[in-house]
């Protein structure tokens, strides 16, 4: 039974014997130049030949399980694929005219496939950058690309392409649907490490080059990782990862010199705090010389942070910066900074406007080895928020975006929700900060105002269920996060058939169906939730399933204000919260305007009558049923489209994702009476057309 654990990395060998005949010409043999031999047994030369090695194994592992044989050659000659580091041999002499090293940077690549020898070379300037040539390559096998004429250049967009795991040492995982952490149990890291290194692989097989390995919100024994309790097993991970080009980072407790130190105080201008993370930093880097740094949720949600002092998140940050510094290491400070405590009489407090009234005043004040991470929404992952105005807002610091995986309030993985098409809805963003043009994209990255660092998070959906996701199907979130951080131009429709071509193989019909399902589920999600960019109507906690005022009697600040007249949280500057005034025009007047804000938005910036018209035509309540009505029932089409396939897939898989989307055929009904119910009790207007509403 196929479990899904080899998810897009499964190699079946190639069914068509033509075109596995015309891959052989160039992949029955293979050579990895350089490296070889320099092992890094002793903590040598870190690094540097395990990339290769590892670009090795994968290459003979694809091209013997696909090709059905493959043999490794010790040094290049004609017909055969040559993977190197420019510089290594005179092989990729006949290159040199055709690329730009320089242009390649740390992580690009060339595919170049020669008719006069007849190799395929995967080269670039760096081990790292072979290394992603050989999973590219490996995927235009996986994807029937002909290999003739190849004339491939890649440089990722983003240089920071990090994965966030919100795992706990007693192996739980916040917002996780896809079982227990696979790195810890009972407190401590697990024995058996083989699963992190499968997991190294598929990070590396999309090019994820960072990832944080606990969660944001550190407790008691988390705080410990950065001690010699843990950090030998820390170190084992982190090794593990390099060998995969991952950089290791961890999440530390803002207050660590008290919770895990003896002093009194964390006040970031105290010399004895600023000392006591110079020297954390130094043990740390003893143990792994190529760490990255440090994520810190300071506070927010109750966790500590520089406010109990009175100094600020540039204070906070710039300390712990400066104990990295002298060892290349990086801050990630988030900005999901808000007071959760709000009054809900008092109108004019708005959590959508906190990151950027907190942190819009200090910019330009971070060092330059901080990131302010900041989340694509200004509330917290809902289905449909405005971009973060941060994004535009901030041009002197240094920012990274960062996204959720996890479901949390998307289906927790039980509901199919691909979430490539929100994404490129957040990255395509034009935030008009420096003229049309000034996409999310392009300010992520650092690009635009000319930072030197800049780049992607993702909080993980991963866990230890044994298709790693709890829902096979949501693998292609995961897959499609880490394409699209690599090249944000890339389509959601690309992005998922390629994954469908890697995950099940080669078979059109397939394709087409599962194709349809994944673009199609996002708007199907939204629509049998959340209406008109309201969110939040979630039960309270666990944030699953439906429940309209689970969070407007309590003190989160996630209102939607519903009441017998209507609806919608005025975040306008005319009357409201004043909110819409942090974008730059005509976004500003955009959301402003009744007139002109886009359906989709219109509650998360308007309050209106039941009876307000939209673009579409319709009345908001009869929007709220149409959606709501049609939702559910796309939802149990999703179903009976996966039914054709039965034959198609094999039947572990089959059966795993056919148990989801019966499950999320019948919620999305769920889903549909209560929100259909509550607000024709509120408005008490009929659906026009007459369908069951309890
Ligand atoms: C959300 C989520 C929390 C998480 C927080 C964060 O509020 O529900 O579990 O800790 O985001 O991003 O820090």
């Amino acid at each position: 039974i196929d479990s899904g654990y080899d998810c897009w990395l499964g190699y079946k060998r190639i069914a068509d014997s033509a075109l596995r005949e015309s891959y052989a010409q160039y992949g029955s043999r293979f050579v990895v130049i350089g490296g070889e031999g320099d092992g890094d047994e002793n903590g040598e030369g870190l690094g540097a030949s395990s990339l290769l090695r590892t670009a090795g194994k994968e290459l003979e592992l694809a091209l013997s399980s696909m090709l059905g044989s493959v043999t490794r050659e010790r040094v290049s000659g004609a017909g055969m694929v040559v993977a190197g580091t420019f510089g290594s041999s005179s092989a990729f002499e006949s290159l040199a005219g055709a690329y730009e090293p320089a242009e390649l940077g740390e992580e690009g690549y060339v595919i170049h496939s020669s008719e006069e020898d007849g190799c395929i070379y995967l080269s670039a300037a760096s081990e790292r950058g072979v290394l992603y040539a050989v999973f590219h390559f490996i995927r235009l096998l996986q994807t029937d690309q002909q290999l003739e004429g190849l004339r491939i250049q890649e440089v990722p967009r983003n240089g920071l392409r990090m994965i966030n795991h919100w795992d706990n040492m007693d192996g739980s995982v916040e917002r996780g649907y896809a079982g227990n952490s696979i790195f810890y149990r009972d407190g401590r890291f697990i024995e058996d490490k083989s699963r992190i290194r499968d997991y190294a692989r598929l990070l590396a097989s999309a090019a994820i080059n960072a990832i944080s390995i606990n969660n944001v919100n550190v407790h008691r024994q988390e705080s410990k990782l950065i001690t010699d309790e843990f950090l030998p097993d820390v170190a084992e991970v982190a090794g593990i990862f390099r060998e995969y080009g991952v950089r290791l980072f961890l999440s530390v407790n803002y207050a660590s010199t008290i919770e895990i130190g003896c002093l009194d105080t964390a006040d970031p201008l105290d010399s004895g705090v600023a000392e006591w993370w110079k020297q954390a930093a130094a043990d740390i880097y003893r143990y792994i010389p190529d760490f990255g740094g440090f994520v810190v949720k300071a506070d927010s949600e109750f966790r500590p942070g520089p406010f109990t002092y009175g100094r600020n998140h540039a204070d906070g940050a710039n300390m712990l910066a400066d104990a990295l510094a002298p060892f290349g290491g990086e801050v990630i400070w988030r900005c999901f900074v808000y007071n959760c405590l709000q009054d809900w009489r008092d109108r004019k407090t708005d959590r959508a406007r906190a990151a950027y009234d907190h942190f819009m005043p200090l910019d330009g004040q971070f060092r330059d080895n901080v990131m302010l991470q900041i989340k694509n929404g200004p509330m917290d992952f809902q289905v449909r928020e405005p971009v973060s105005p941060l994004f535009g807002g901030l041009t002197k610091t240094n920012h990274l975006l960062e996204l959720q995986i996890a479901q949390e309030y998307t289906g927790q993985q039980r509901h199919l929700c691909y979430l490539v098409p929100q994404w490129k809805e957040v990255y395509d963003f034009d935030t008009y900060a420096s003229g049309a043009g000034s996409t999310v994209a392009e300010i992520a990255s650092g690009r635009l105002f000319g930072r030197a660092r800049g780049g992607i998070a993702a909080v993980s959906n991963i866990g230890d269920d044994l298709n790693w996701c709890g829902h096979v199907l949501a693998q292609a979130n995961w897959y499609g996060y880490a394409r699209l951080a690599w090249n944000p131009d890339l389509s959601a429709e690309q992005i998922a058939s390629e994954w469908i071509r890697m995950t099940f193989g080669r078979d059109e019909e397939l394709e087409r169906i599962v194709l349809d399902m994944l673009l199609g589920s996002y708007s199907i999600y939204e629509s049998y939730t959340a209406p008109l960019g309201v969110g939040w109507m979630v039960n309270p906690n666990h944030h699953y399933g439906p429940n309209v005022d689970g969070y407007e009697y309590s003190k989160w600040g996630t209102y939607h204000y519903a009441d017998r007249l209507g609806m919608g949280v005025d975040r306008t500057v005319r009357t409201g919260t004043g909110y819409a005034g942090q974008y730059h025009a005509p976004v500003a007047e955009r959301y402003e305007s009744l007139a002109d804000c886009p359906d989709e938005l219109l509650l998360f910036f308007h309050h209106v009558p039941y009876l307000h018209v939209l673009h579409s035509g319709k009345t908001v309540i009869q929007h709220i049923y149409d959606t709501h009505f049609s939702g559910a029932e796309q939802a149990a089409e999703l179903l009976a489209k996966w039914d054709t396939l039965a034959s198609r897939v094999d039947s572990g898989r089959f059966e795993h994702v056919r148990e989801r989307l019966a499950h999320q055929a019948e919620h999305a009904c769920e889903w549909r009476d209560m929100i259909n119910t509550y607000f024709y009790r509120k408005s008490g207007v009929a659906d026009e057309q007459g369908r069951t509403i309890y």
